[in-house]
């Protein structure tokens, strides 16, 4: 996004592409995770477990973090969107809980049980904030969608 004011659709867009491709790495990342466990791959499945855990560390949480400023803080103020945007930082909580406990996992089927729960939260979550957050902020006329997306580091520099 190289314009400072950005359309409602350019936002949206950008956000979009930046949620499609964090699913996209979740769903390759626990895949391969998985296929390792099947075939009985130790030493693979902790490499893949290692790579998940980083990209959790890396991409997913600082995007979660990011949300949680100007994102969801006008929409958590208003009457409307509060309780939704509580349940969205339960989810947020429950990610960053759900990579404590994969760290912690080494080995056996629990590392790839718990990819896959990742993966499908992350997917879940993602399809309450396209579906229901941004269109609320996006015709709400007191919140602005470009400017809460701007603030979004990983979504502008992707
Ligand atoms: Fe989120
Ligand atoms: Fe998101």
């Amino acid at each position: 996004m190289k314009s400072s004011h950005p359309t409602v659709g350019e936002a949206a867009a950008a956000i979009g592409h930046r949620h499609d491709r964090l699913l996209e790495r979740v769903r390759a990342l626990s895949g391969a995770l998985l296929d390792a466990v099947e075939a009985g791959d130790t030493v693979t499945a902790h490499d893949e477990k290692a790579n998940l855990v980083s990209w959790c560390e890396d991409e997913l949480i600082p995007h979660l973090v990011a949300e949680e400023g100007p994102l969801y803080g006008g929409a958590h103020a208003t009457a409307e969107a509060g309780l939704l945007v509580e349940g969205l930082l339960q989810e947020h909580q429950t990610l960053v809980g759900l990579v404590d406990e994969l760290r912690r996992v080494d080995g056996g089927a629990r590392p790839a049980a718990l990819g896959l729960v990742i993966a499908r939260v992350l997917a879940l979550h993602i399809g309450k904030e396209e579906r229901l957050l941004l269109p609320f902020i996006a015709a709400s006329p007191g919140l602005s969608l470009a400017e809460a997306v701007g603030t979004l580091e990983d979504v502008t520099e992707a």
